[in-house]
């Protein structure tokens, strides 16, 4: 695998709105884009990380397929690194590829359980598309309602691994054995510089889920902090995933992007965000792999936003929330996971971070905000506002889960902090997690 050097990041965690960035470079109109994927063959592209001539040809194929029928695109804008082109929400690949028709009425979100006492107040990030922005190029950064903002596919960024497989990949969720214990070794040996957990999870019957996320830059090959809701098992694992990753090799910034992933069967399908025809987005307000207006602050302000999942008569529905109410963005239609696991419920939930590095020559990234649980309030990283889901019902309230702590790797790297509901405050289940991450963590 290839990896471009780490830009020094000091200084530039407190970075809000980097998104008119003094660059000199040139707006690609869509169609000179695809034109461009058209026209272009392995011998131009050789010298990138794709490991072979037919690799090239399935990535170039991908492209052209997922674009195939797309219709008007009606505006083109660049957040950040990444361009994004509003499709129709009835031309969008998965829609055309799975076929897609008809979209059942969605349900309402899930309500928080009850909670006593306070908590400390954190502030919402808000989705850049709602902001009136306008990009560098005098686009303005939002997409016309019944159409979504489709994250672009370029060359550049699949060539950046040796095939499409890898480019979709990733990988797989800690899976503590029940109840509470774990071979550590046997996930060590899984080949490759191992995916390292610092985490809470729940073994329960569950439709779905809830955290509230704060956002950090982490310093690092790979670092994430998000949500698993996992089913099923070995070759029929199922999963449906999403939160912020800072991972640069995929998004071509060193700021953490909204993501989400899922697998119908343990990691040998699947994509993150709308890489692969999979999830249906049907809100032109959330742009998948994109930003954030705000990221926190150590000692500052606290920043971050709230993610649900919920799966409602089949079908795995997304919602996020910023500073205004939990707006539905889009789902993973039923058919996608056959006759698995997640067609019925998940099994196991899992909040909190990963990490991984690219070469054993690289320091093992930062995980959360790089500062250990017992840094705490403004310090570390944290989810709060944890809650599962247990009946499959339009609205309801949830549960607060009761977790129980994991932790790969060494404990001099990251670890994880959890407080049961009881003790939460109004913050209800909650947990800090994260570290400096360094050269001797696996
Ligand atoms: C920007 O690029 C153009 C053409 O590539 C070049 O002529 C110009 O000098 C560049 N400007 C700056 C400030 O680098
Ligand atoms: C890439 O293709 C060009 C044109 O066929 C060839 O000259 C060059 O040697 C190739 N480079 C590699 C690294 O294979
Ligand atoms: C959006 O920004 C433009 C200028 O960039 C301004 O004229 C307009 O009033 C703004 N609209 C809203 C709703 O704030
Ligand atoms: C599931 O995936 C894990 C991790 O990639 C792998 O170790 C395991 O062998 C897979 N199980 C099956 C049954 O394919
Ligand atoms: C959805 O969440 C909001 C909080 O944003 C809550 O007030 C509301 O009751 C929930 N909706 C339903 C139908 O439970």
């Amino acid at each position: 695998m290839i990896f471009t050097n780490l830009l020094p990041l000091t200084g530039l965690l407190t970075l809000a709105l980097p998104l008119i960035r003094a660059q000199n470079d040139s707006f690609i109109p869509f169609d000179v884009f695809l034109q461009g994927v058209q026209d272009a063959t392995y011998a131009e592209w050789n010298a990138t990380a794709v490991e072979s001539s037919d690799a090239f040809d399935e990535i170039q194929a991908h492209i052209l397929s997922m674009y195939n029928g797309i219709g008007d695109i009606s505006n083109t804008f660049v957040l950040g690194v990444e361009y994004a082109d509003c499709v129709d929400i009835d031309k969008q690949p998965t829609v055309r590829l799975l076929g897609v028709d008809n979209i059942q009425t969605p349900p309402s979100n899930t309500s928080y359980p009850r909670s006593k006492g306070e908590g400390h107040v954190s502030n919402y990030a808000e989705s850049p598309l709602k902001l009136n922005l306008t990009d560098r190029f005098g686009n303005h950064i939002s997409c016309p309602e019944e159409t979504i903002p489709f994250a672009r596919l370029t060359l550049q960024k699949l060539t950046r691994f040796p095939n499409l497989r890898a480019f979709f990949d990733k990988p797989p969720p800690a899976i503590p054995t029940q109840p509470s214990r774990l071979n550590q070794r046997e996930l060590l040996r899984r080949g490759g510089e191992p995916h390292l957990h610092a985490e809470g999870y729940e073994y329960v019957k569950n439709f779905g889920g809830n955290s509230w996320l704060n956002l950090w830059n982490p310093v690092g090959d790979f670092s994430l902090s998000q949500q698993w809701y996992v089913g099923g098992s070995g070759a029929h694992l199922q999963t449906v995933e999403g939160g912020w990753v800072n991972y640069e090799q995929k998004f071509h910034t060193r700021q953490s992007v909204l993501f989400i992933f899922y697998t119908p069967d343990n990691y040998s399908s699947g994509c993150w965000n709308m890489d692969c025809p999979g999830f249906v987005q049907t809100n032109n307000n959330w742009f998948l792999g994109a930003i954030w207006d705000h990221y926190s602050v150590s000692g500052g302000e606290q920043w971050g936003f709230e993610m649900q999942w919920k799966m409602y008569q089949g079908t795995w529905y997304l919602f996020l929330k910023g500073p205004g109410n939990y707006e539905l963005v889009g789902h993973y239609p039923p058919g996608i996971f056959g006759t698995g696991q997640l067609t019925k419920n998940a099994e196991l939930i899992e909040y909190g971070g990963e990490v991984t590095r690219f070469d054993p020559s690289h320091k093992w990234p930062q995980m959360g905000s790089g500062a250990f649980p017992s840094a705490g309030w403004t310090k570390a990283a944290f989810q709060k506002s944890i809650f599962y889901i247990p009946k499959d019902e339009n609205g309801g309230v949830g549960i607060w889960t009761s977790l129980f702590p994991f932790v790969e790797g060494s404990k001099n790297c990251w670890d994880v902090a959890l407080t049961p509901w009881q003790k939460g405050g109004n913050w209800g289940s909650y947990l800090y997690f994260g570290g400096p991450g360094g050269n001797v963590c696996g």
